[in-house]
């Protein structure tokens, strides 16, 4: 594996591995890795020849009282999974070669950025569009793999793939969670033990009402109460909503096509997001 930190050796490094009719695989993170990106490099070594993960904790995608400064890091231990797991290169930028001096241009999503976490971060799916742009160009892969943990991103990056004419196709992983249903999230480090435990209210919540769907239920007001009931356990409920899959619009009741079960909530200061997919033909 080669560990790069350079745009321009990172170039040189694609140019090298780029062959006709091999597929290069890119699984863009913010390191302190965990299951979830392991899945998504597994994934990428099973469908790819050439297979890139970035570490970059990038600083434009946190609004100004969120956990940049705090955000975990552990880049040996980082850079072991990537060895131990196959990746070819490991492209790890410092902050001023992504945003040198004079760097002021951005890409800016449009409606699929405006709900759900683009309601509560403003700026948030710009600071990401921007970057996995910026990676997409600089890695120049054939195919991209990211968390569905995060499904409004994985939302937001397909659409600026097809707006801007990025031949690159997006694939979206499922959520890898603890033995006990917690999704894996590098920030459930800042969790206590105590708040551990209560943060299992947000996967229980989205279970129950799973539940009651395979049941039968399509009440999205039934649906979400259920999901609440659990939610009581977390401090502060951001959001809980169902929303249509593919614009993320509120899903009608009874619902009618697949559906998006997804919650952003605070336990202590750590925030959390999860989700879960209702599927139904369209
Ligand atoms: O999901 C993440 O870790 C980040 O949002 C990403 C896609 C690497 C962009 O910084």
């Amino acid at each position: 594996m080669q560990t790069i930190r350079t745009v321009a050796e990172l170039r040189q490094a694609v140019i090298q591995t780029r062959r006709p009719n091999k597929r290069g695989g890119f699984a863009p993170t913010m390191g302190y890795l965990h299951e979830g990106h392991r899945a998504l490099i597994e994934a990428s070594r099973a469908q790819c020849d050439v297979n890139v993960v970035s570490i970059f904790v990038n600083p434009i995608q946190f609004g100004p009282n969120e956990d940049l400064g705090t955000y975990p890091r552990d880049f040996l231990r980082d850079e072991q999974l990537c060895q131990d797991t196959g990746v070819g290169i490991l492209f790890a930028p410092g902050t001023t070669e992504i945003y040198p001096a004079g760097f002021e241009t951005f890409v800016e999503p449009g409606e699929i950025a405006k709900p759900l976490c683009g309601a509560f971060r403003p700026g948030h799916f710009g600071g990401v569009a921007t970057v996995v742009c910026k990676l997409f160009n600089m890695v120049q892969p054939d195919v991209a793999f990211f968390g569905q943990k995060d499904f409004q991103q994985c939302a937001v990056v397909r659409r600026m793939t097809v707006d801007l004419d990025l031949p690159i196709k997006i694939i979206t992983i499922p959520t890898v969670r603890e033995a006990d249903g917690l999704a894996l999230s590098s920030r459930n480090r800042y969790l206590s033990q105590q708040e551990r435990q209560r943060a299992l209210a947000v996967s229980r919540g989205l279970f129950a009402a799973a539940e009651k769907f395979q049941a039968g239920e399509r009440d999205v007001g039934r649906l979400l109460a259920i999901a609440k009931q659990h939610l009581t356990a977390v401090d502060r409920l951001e959001y809980l909503d169902l929303v249509d899959c593919g614009d993320l619009k509120p899903a009608d009741s009874p619902l009618r096509s697949t559906a998006l079960l997804c919650v952003a909530a605070y336990v202590g200061s750590t925030r959390l997001i999860d989700n879960i997919i209702m599927p139904l033909p369209t």
